[in-house]
């Protein structure tokens, strides 16, 4: 049975600890944060309640995770990290740093990093091939598909025995075979959300539209055919004939618009703030927490046949 270390208990920590628990592995969790580790164990709860009602195999429970104070204690012994904290390269190599001395030589350590170079992570590392990224998406209970990404030194030992223990816990590896920036869902999120800010922008469409759009229109259809069988699909003549002038109309700008830095700038965040492109009574925000983690829980299970 593996044995793992989640170091970082922020929005992504609980729920990744508790995905990784209920797959059977025995769990130690630790934070810098007293305020952290106090919250987590009602976030593992509600996690597990989500894993739950997803069915998944039922290996293991809250009680295979305990909490930590002392770093050198979570880990010791483990045979994999998984490091979940804040997305700033200096506090996440200096936690590399502090790993590399205490983990055993043939400890397995991830990133759930969404962006920082995995081959950034293995600098100075005194087994960079054991360094890989494993990038959740979020809400990490709720999302099967794990991406793997292989930094410069990664050794194809560690990608393999990833993947295969990303399977075992019954989610889908895919695997990232070059650290580009953003890896490839963020890329691809990022094109959908550049678009949409800029078709908004333009008044070509407006907020609900561009989102009614987008939902029950490409959304419905990628959530069952992928956008590259999607191309096979339509045709690719199709694609060729549409692409060749469409392509150069779409947005391209490098910088991120006005749109959303005027909001940024003025503190309109969106849910946290209660207002950013949409608006949001405390009421509104915790009757959409519950519609949608019902609804993914209903649509993946759709999915993947169980109801
Ligand atoms: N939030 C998302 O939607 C999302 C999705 C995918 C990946 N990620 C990635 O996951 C990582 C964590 O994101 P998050 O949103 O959970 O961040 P967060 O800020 O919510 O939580 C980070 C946690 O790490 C703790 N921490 C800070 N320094 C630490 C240290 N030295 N040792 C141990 N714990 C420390 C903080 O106290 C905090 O509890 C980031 O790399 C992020 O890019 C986030």
């Amino acid at each position: 049975m593996t044995i793992a270390a989640v170091i970082g208990l922020g929005t992504m920590g609980p729920g990744i600890a508790a995905t990784l628990a209920r797959g059977g592995m025995k769990i130690r969790v630790y934070d810098t944060s007293a305020e952290a580790l106090e919250k987590a164990p009602g976030m593992v709860a509600m996690a597990f309640g989500v894993l739950d009602r997803l069915g998944m195999p039922d290996k293991g429970s809250a009680d295979d995770i305990s909490y930590h104070t002392d770093l050198a204690e979570a880990v010791d012994g483990v045979g994999l990290v998984v490091e979940t904290v804040p997305e700033k390269l200096e506090i996440k190599a200096a936690v590399f740093a502090e790993l590399d001395k205490i983990v055993s030589a043939d400890c397995v350590l991830a990133s759930n990093t969404s962006g920082i170079p995995i081959t950034k992570l293995q600098e100075g590392n005194s087994n960079p091939g054991r360094v890989i990224g494993m990038h959740w998406s979020n809400p990490p209970m709720i999302i099967p598909m794990i991406e793997v990404i292989a930094g410069g030194q990664t050794d194809q030992g560690t990608v393999d025995w990833m993947c295969d223990t990303i399977k075992g816990l019954s989610l889908l590896p895919v695997v990232v075979k070059k650290d580009v920036a953003g890896f490839v869902e963020n890329r691809i999120l990022y094109a959908i959300m550049r678009e949409s800010v800029d078709l908004v922008e333009q008044g070509v469409i407006d907020a609900e539209g561009l989102d009614t759009c987008v939902q029950w229109g490409i959304g419905y259809k990628l959530a069952i055919i992928g956008p590259m069988a999607l191309l096979d699909m339509a045709g690719l003549d199709i694609y060729q004939a549409v692409g060749s002038y469409l392509n150069a109309e779409l947005c391209n700008r490098p910088d991120v618009s006005p749109y959303i830095t005027d909001r940024t700038k003025a503190g309109n965040l969106g849910q946290k703030t209660g207002s950013g492109i949409f608006s949001y009574t405390p009421d509104d925000i915790q009757r959409l927490r519950g519609e949608r983690a019902a609804a993914f829980v209903a649509v993946r299970k759709a999915l993947e046949g169980k109801s």
